[in-house]
């Protein structure tokens, strides 16, 4: 019995059988016992009514007495028996006059018997005479008179068969189990509708859940009960959903990783084949021609530099995104700062005809919160870019501006600027705008991501503003 429906009306139904039978049998027995108790009743009447009847003729004439008990009981349809004190027979209405001496005593009859000590007596037998259940109602009567027919008469017996009590009683049972039995069909009908309406909501929900198990995540439970299997039905949904998203999120993950290495090793190739190539020409035999020699070994050495560049800074990605980088955070004078990142930047500048500039901020002990080293990196990164990607007489000035308490740096060049469309990418690893060009300065695309990551790492975020052909400014606020 697997099925929560059968469950349910097997429950119901059993439940009804129980119930109608314990119903049933105890009404059934109820009835029939007042049916008896009502009949006892109206035999205790009868014995009344014999009694008055009796006491109202002065005759002593038992013939006339016998006669008129026979009339009694055929008009009342009973049985009337009267019996004196130690138990003779005086009448009887189904014993004709002449042969009531050969009846048997009465005395021990047991209705005569309770009558005696409690002046009523009932008792229910077989009669093997007429061949009938009978029930017998015995009443006794003291004041024995000697002026009429109730001379001798001590009890009153009216017995009354009860085969009619029988057939009504047979009659209501017969309707009860009728009752009974359309009863338990409307409950299986009932619990079979009711069953089914609780259960096909569940059995939509384990139908789907099936098929989301077997990969199917478009599947959305249609149950909308509002009740507990409603929000259960709901709860999948929404794990569903998450799970779906959550998927999503993976594959992107996994996608930007394979692109991440696709990325590295195309970078990486470009350095290690020229290298290799000016390394194997040397060898060949140009190491011994003094005009291209030195400059071959400069080349080498430049992309040995460029590889090493590289590197450093894959490392320092991977160690930022798994959350290895240790940063040290203290107070360092952002004025000393900014002119030893300058200073370490002229050379480049000059070699491009760059002017690169410095304005100081207005105090000199203005001091920055942050990691020193890390902050270089991003200093480095955003001074390299503004002369790289700058023109000749072009102008690049490093500024500090004090902001709410706060220390706000910007690197700003009158560079080639960076298209609208661009903006919103440049800090993605290996992306570039204009692809060529970078590659023909040195460029990467990892630049600006170390940059987000390290300035993020200092509770801040880099803004940018750039207009295409006139220049770029970069910034960000640090403590202070
Ligand atoms: N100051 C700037 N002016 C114009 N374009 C810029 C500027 N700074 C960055 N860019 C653009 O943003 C891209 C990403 O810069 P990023 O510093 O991340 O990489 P890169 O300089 O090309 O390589 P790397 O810094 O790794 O050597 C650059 O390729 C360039 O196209
Ligand atoms: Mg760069």
């Amino acid at each position: 019995m697997k099925r929560i429906q059968t469950k349910i009306t097997f429950t119901y139904l059993v439940l009804a059988v129980v119930i109608i039978a314990v119903v049933g049998s105890i009404s059934s027995f109820e009835i029939e016992s007042l049916f008896r108790e009502r009949l006892v009743h109206e035999l205790a009447q009868d014995a009344d009514a014999v009694h008055f009847l009796l006491s109202k003729d002065s005759s002593k004439e038992e013939r006339m007495r016998s006669e008129s008990v026979r009339n009694m009981a055929t008009l009342w349809g009973v049985r009337v028996t009267l019996i004196a004190e130690e138990g003779k027979v005086l009448a009887d209405s189904d014993v004709p006059f002449e042969e009531l001496s050969s009846v048997e005593n009465h005395l021990y009859r047991p209705e005569v018997q309770e009558a005696e000590s409690k002046k009523i007596g009932v008792n229910l037998r077989h009669s093997a005479t007429v061949g009938r259940d009978f029930l017998y109602v015995a009443k006794r009567f003291d004041s024995t008179s000697t002026v009429n027919w109730l001379q001798g008469v001590r009890f009153i017996r009216v017995s009354a068969h009860i085969e009619d009590i029988k057939k009504n009683v047979a009659d209501i049972r017969w309707n009860i189990f009728w009752a009974g039995f359309v009863t338990l069909v409307l409950v299986a009908g009932a619990s079979t509708i009711v069953s089914r309406r609780i259960s096909r909501p569940m059995v939509a929900i384990a139908e789907s859940v099936e098929k989301i198990r077997r990969g199917d995540l478009d599947k959305h439970i249609d149950v909308a009960t509002g009740d507990e299997i409603g929000r259960v039905a709901q709860a999948v949904n929404e794990l569903v959903d998450k799970l779906k998203a959550d998927i999503v999120e993976l594959q992107k993950l996994q996608r930007v990783r394979s692109e991440f290495l696709g990325n590295v090793s195309h970078e990486l190739r470009t350095p290690i084949f020229t290298l290799q190539g000016y390394l194997e020409t040397l060898l060949n035999g140009a190491i011994d021609d003094p005009s291209v020699n030195r400059s071959f070994i400069e080349k080498a050495s430049a992309h040995a530099a460029r590889l090493n560049s590289l590197l450093n800074d894959l490392i320092d990605i991977s160690r930022i995104e798994s959350g290895e980088m240790k940063m040290s955070f203290r107070y360092f004078r952002v004025n000393d700062f900014l002119e030893s990142v300058v200073n370490d930047f002229q050379r480049a500048a000059q070699q491009r005809g760059v002017t690169l500039s410095i304005s100081p901020a207005t105090d000199p002990d203005v001091e920055v919160f942050g990691d020193k080293e890390r902050l270089r990196e991003v200093m480095s990164n955003l001074v390299d870019n503004a002369i790289k990607y700058n023109g000749e007489r072009g102008n690049v000035n490093v500024s500090t501006e004090r902001i709410e308490g706060k220390v706000r740096l910007v690197v700003s060049d009158t560079g080639v600027g960076i298209g609208e469309e661009h903006l919103s990418r440049i800090f993605e690893r290996f992306y570039r705008v204009d692809k060529d060009r970078s590659r023909a300065v040195g460029g990467t695309g990892l630049g600006l991501a170390i940059v987000k990551h390290i300035v993020e790492a200092h509770g801040s975020k880099v803004d940018v503003q750039s207009t295409p052909g006139k220049g770029t400014s970069f910034g960000f606020i640090l403590k202070s």
